[in-house]
């Protein structure tokens, strides 16, 4: 019959910088998967977002051009882009950190998309002088056009 034996404690303990590297690899796990990640927090210094400054951006033809491919409830916006899925709806389909990080990278989820990563710096050298070494949109801009998605709830 087999006895269980008392361990006492341990010769050797696992020294503490073990319990880091755990905790480390458990949360970089998603990141080493790959396409596990489906959302971002907004970076530090990110101000709560102002949803209508959010929505100011999103029909804003000059700079974001989301209408040029999407559409969705803008009356005052004439023609609207149908490139790409309505933005109606948007806070319904995706929380806060999904929006943001389609917003900021879509790329990182289907690297063939036409949208733009706003919140990437494209080193492209084809990207207008007064352009280059900026993302196209500031963090703080991202956050409030996830704010103003985040309303769209129908
Ligand atoms: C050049 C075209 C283009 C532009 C400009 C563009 N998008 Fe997109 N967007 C797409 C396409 C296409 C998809 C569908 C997913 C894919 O193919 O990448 C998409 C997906 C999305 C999604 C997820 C859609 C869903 O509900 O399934 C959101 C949210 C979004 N875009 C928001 C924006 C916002 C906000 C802007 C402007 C800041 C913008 N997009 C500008 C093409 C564009």
């Amino acid at each position: 019959m087999l006895t269980r034996r008392r361990v006492s404690a341990p010769a050797v303990r696992p020294p503490a910088c073990l319990a880091v590297l755990w905790v480390a690899a458990v949360l970089m796990a998603p990141a080493w998967a790959g396409t596990e990640v489906d959302s971002i927090a907004a970076p530090p210094g990110v101000r709560p977002g102002d949803a209508a400054n959010g929505r100011a951006i999103v029909v804003d033809r000059q700079r974001a051009l989301c209408l040029l491919c999407h559409s969705g409830p803008f009356p005052e916006a004439g023609q609207q882009g149908s490139l790409a899925p309505s933005l109606a709806g948007a806070g319904q389909r995706w929380n806060a950190g999904q929006l943001r990080l389609r917003i900021t990278d879509g790329r990182r989820l289907k690297p063939d998309s036409i949208m733009p990563s706003y919140g990437v710096i494209d080193p492209a050298p084809q990207v207008a002088r007064r352009y280059r070494g900026q993302a196209i949109l500031s963090p703080q801009q991202i956050e409030d056009v996830v704010a103003f998605l985040s309303t769209l709830r129908d």
